[in-house]
């Protein structure tokens, strides 16, 4: 079986439905259920015996241990983190904690029992470490987009914490041989993301007539990759990726924010229109067009102007491409969070909105 940590968020979720739709290998699923865990997302696989689902912490040391002896993975995915730039303003040590210390616990486990391996299986094994193109830092206008080879430099404490991880789990291939792979993928959109993230806050927020915040003067670059393709391509570097190497992960998809948020709301004006749903802003004015809920508002500190990936090696060496461009990946995703409202009002919970709150102020509650 594989081991698969952070399998309630948003990718792992869609990772694990991909992948028992694919195949019939069991996945043993650890994850925290911390406010992005949402066990929502795994109710396709209900009652399924190829999924297993323990809820637990991968700072526990003595629980990973135990996990590995009982079901000797093949592979571990570690998916799991804290994922969000503003809660790591807010408060940079969870990430510390989960991101640095949660992935030296699971490499430390993993060492431990690919050692005691028969030649066969550690030959066969494999650690592969799910991270951002954000410890790249940020790139200018006319830079050339990110290659395996740029020199790391992260900018947030989101990005610091990711890139201790990546320079970990590099480690633990150089010193012990450990066969390590790590993927730096663009920013993803799809069905099941927390709406915190730009993309689904802009929809749940544009539904219920609320401000749609967009920091700054909204040109910051994001290159962004439908997690349908992501989980595909994280799929191929596990299959056949070469242990040691790290591969970037994405469509060549740049927008800028406000362009973003400008094509979601011209979806939702054709899907869903206002006038028929009878939308109201904050001051009780129907909506004509969700484009009208836009709000500028004060910039992320430290906000990265542009992220850009260049995904030319797993191309040539993998052969993977994206199957969904921006305007297909977006139209399915809109559709999605449309057809799903149970799933949106579920994950609105308290401290959700607690969130929004502290963040934005009480007006974008
Ligand atoms: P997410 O925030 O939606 O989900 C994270 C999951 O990890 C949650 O289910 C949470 O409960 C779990 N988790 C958190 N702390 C844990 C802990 N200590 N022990 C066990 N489980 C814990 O994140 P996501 O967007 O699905 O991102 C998954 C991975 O992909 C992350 O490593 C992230 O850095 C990386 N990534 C994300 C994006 C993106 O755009 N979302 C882009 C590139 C890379
Ligand atoms: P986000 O979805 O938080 O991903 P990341 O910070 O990992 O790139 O943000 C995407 C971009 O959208 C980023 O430049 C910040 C911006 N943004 C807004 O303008 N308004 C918002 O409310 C949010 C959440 C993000």
């Amino acid at each position: 079986m594989i081991l698969v940590t952070g399998g309630a968020g948003f990718i792992g979720a869609n990772f694990i439905l991909h992948w028992c739709a694919a195949s019939d290998e069991p996945v043993l699923n650890l994850d925290a259920l911390t406010y992005a865990g949402n066990p929502e997302n795994l109710r396709p696989l209900a009652g399924s015996a190829r999924h297993l689902f323990v809820h637990g912490d991968i700072t526990d040391a003595a629980l990973l241990r135990r996990l590995f002896a009982e079901h000797r993975p093949r592979a571990v995915l570690n998916f799991a983190a804290e994922t969000h730039v503003d809660r790591s303003i807010h408060g940079p040590e969870a990430f510390v904690r989960t991101n640095v210390t949660g992935t030296f616990h699971l490499l430390e486990t993993a060492r431990a029992y690919w050692r005691q391996l028969n030649a066969a299986e550690r030959e066969a094994f494999r650690f592969l470490h799910v991270s951002t193109d954000e410890v790249y830092g940020t790139l200018g206008p006319d830079d050339p987009a990110f290659s395996e080879t740029t020199p790391y430099a992260p900018n947030s404490p989101y990005a610091a914490s990711k890139a201790a991880a990546d320079h970990l789990v590099r480690s633990y291939h150089h010193t012990y041989g450990l066969p390590v792979l790590t993927t730096n993928c663009s920013n993803n959109y799809g069905p099941h993301q927390f709406p915190e993230k730009l993309i689904p806050l802009t929809v749940v927020n544009a539904l219920a007539g609320r401000p749609l915040p967009v920091y700054g003067d909204g040109r910051q670059i994001r290159d962004w990759l439908y997690v349908g393709d992501h989980c595909a391509a994280i799929r191929s570097v596990l299959r056949s990726g070469r242990p040691g190497e790290t591969y970037n992960i994405g469509a060549r998809n740049e927008r800028t924010n406000i362009d973003v948020v400008h094509a979601t709301c011209a979806l939702l004006d054709e899907l869903a229109p206002a006038p028929a749903r009878g939308v109201r802003d904050a001051q009780g004015r129907p909506i004509e067009r969700y484009a009208g809920l836009i709000a500028f508002v004060a910039d992320r500190p430290g906000h990265d102007r542009r992220y850009a990936i260049d995904a030319g090696k797993i191309g040539r060496e993998l052969g993977w491409r994206p199957a969904e461009t921006f305007a297909t990946g977006l139209r399915r995703t809109v559709a999605w969070y449309l057809s799903n409202p149970d799933w949106v009002d579920k994950v609105q919970s308290g401290a959700y909105r607690e969130w929004l709150g502290r963040h934005y102020g009480e007006e974008m509650r």
